[in-house]
């Protein structure tokens, strides 16, 4: 049976700043579905991730699906009612546009989708960050897809033993999706120099070797055509199928293990590590850290099983402990050198100003 997962997330406004929505807004969103979605599609799930709500879907009708991005979008706009009527900071700010037109893909919203033939059982992990953007995902994926150092199945399964193929964007590039294609293992140094870059070369799938089908889908776009000028950090979601011919669950959290550093964090124009949190979880500490929830889930004839809460146990305790003091660190040298985005990345247009009044005060000495 060919089924569709869709995940489309927005924030849609929040209290106290940008720590978390009400429960009020998110119970409005869900009900929305709950009576208007009921022909369009099989079962839906929806969470929160810091400041931004996740509508998870299933249904059949594809990827870009009409029917299913206008049910999203009408029930953020029922959701952005609440947050205006309870006086949320940022109410509606990720609908760009008036009205919703076909598909809403460059209307501020993130998605990731895929379509699947379903297994006789089908596990996969649907991940959601906040405040930070998808090139987060690029080392999780690299090495819980292609390192048998986090990836033990590589070794000792035959089910992977052809390897992965990564579809990885140049998000930079304006005119249209420019992307590549390549191969593990043979290509895994071409992949590493790619990825090496968060901000310019972005995994937006990836398709197993082995029996051709999708394995790993990101919410992966070209920033700067969103708004025709950079627009910031778009907190990514991503589902992962696991298990079998994909990697085992375990393989695909162990990298989180890492927090490592990711763009972000205050004001989208810092570095900061990606702590693994629990579903649900607010955000905190300088707007941050940069967060990432795990729910997994098995569906089955379309329907979802309730979410297993991946970073709830007792071990992501420990990480987080580490990754509070990874951003501590960090954060002790404040706007200085690596702690603060480069000027390109800047989410605020602020600094262009300072800069721009600052210029005609250089004098060049001894002219
Ligand atoms: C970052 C983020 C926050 C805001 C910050 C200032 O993604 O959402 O760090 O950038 O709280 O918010 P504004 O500009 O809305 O006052
Ligand atoms: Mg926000
Ligand atoms: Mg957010």
């Amino acid at each position: 049976m060919k089924t569709t997962i869709s995940v489309i997330k927005a924030d849609i406004g929040s209290i106290g700043g940008h720590i978390r929505p009400s429960q009020r807004l998110i119970k409005r969103v869900a009900e929305y579905i709950e009576d208007e979605g009921r022909d369009i599609v099989y079962d839906f799930f929806v969470s929160h991730t810091g400041d931004d709500v996740a509508i998870l879907f299933t249904h059949s009708h594809g990827v870009g699906s009409e029917a299913v991005h206008k049910l999203a979008w009408d029930a953020f706009v029922a959701g952005t009612a609440i947050a205006k009527e309870q006086g949320l900071y940022g109410a509606g700010q990720d609908l760009l546009k008036d009205a919703f037109s076909g598909n809403v893909k460059g209307m501020g919203p993130a998605v990731a989708e895929m379509e699947i033939e379903e297994r006789p059982n089908e596990p996969f992990l649907f991940f959601a960050a906040d405040k930070t953007d998808p090139g987060a995902y690029n080392l999780p994926l690299f090495l819980g897809f292609a390192d048998p150092m986090y990836n033990s199945g590589l070794i000792l399964s035959p089910n992977m033993e052809k390897g992965f193929t990564f579809h990885i964007m140049d998000v930079d590039y304006t005119e249209g999706d420019r992307l590549i294609e390549l191969n593990t293992p043979e290509d895994l140094y071409d992949i590493a120099a790619l990825l090496r870059d968060n901000e310019r070369f972005v995994i937006e799938s990836i398709y197993s070797r082995g029996t051709g089908e999708i394995a790993a889908v990101v919410s992966t776009t070209r920033l700067h055509n969103i708004a025709g000028k950079y627009t910031g950090k778009d907190d990514p979601v991503m589902l992962v199928r696991v298990q079998g011919a994909f990697p085992a669950t375990g393989e695909v959290l162990a990298p989180f293990n890492i927090g490592h550093y990711v763009a972000g964090f205050m004001r989208g124009s810092h570095t900061g590590p990606l702590m693994p949190v629990k579903m649900n979880s607010p955000v905190s500490y300088f707007d941050g850290p940069p967060v990432v929830a795990c729910m997994a889930f098995c569906v089955h004839k379309g329907k979802l099983t309730e979410p297993a809460d991946a970073f709830d146990h007792p071990y992501w305790d420990y990480v987080r402990a580490n990754v509070s003091r990874k951003a501590t660190e960090l954060r002790q040298q404040g706007f200085s050198g690596m702690a603060m985005l480069p000027y390109s990345e800047l989410e605020y247009g602020g600094i262009v100003e300072k800069m721009k009044k600052l210029d005609p005060k250089f004098k060049i000495r001894g002219k």
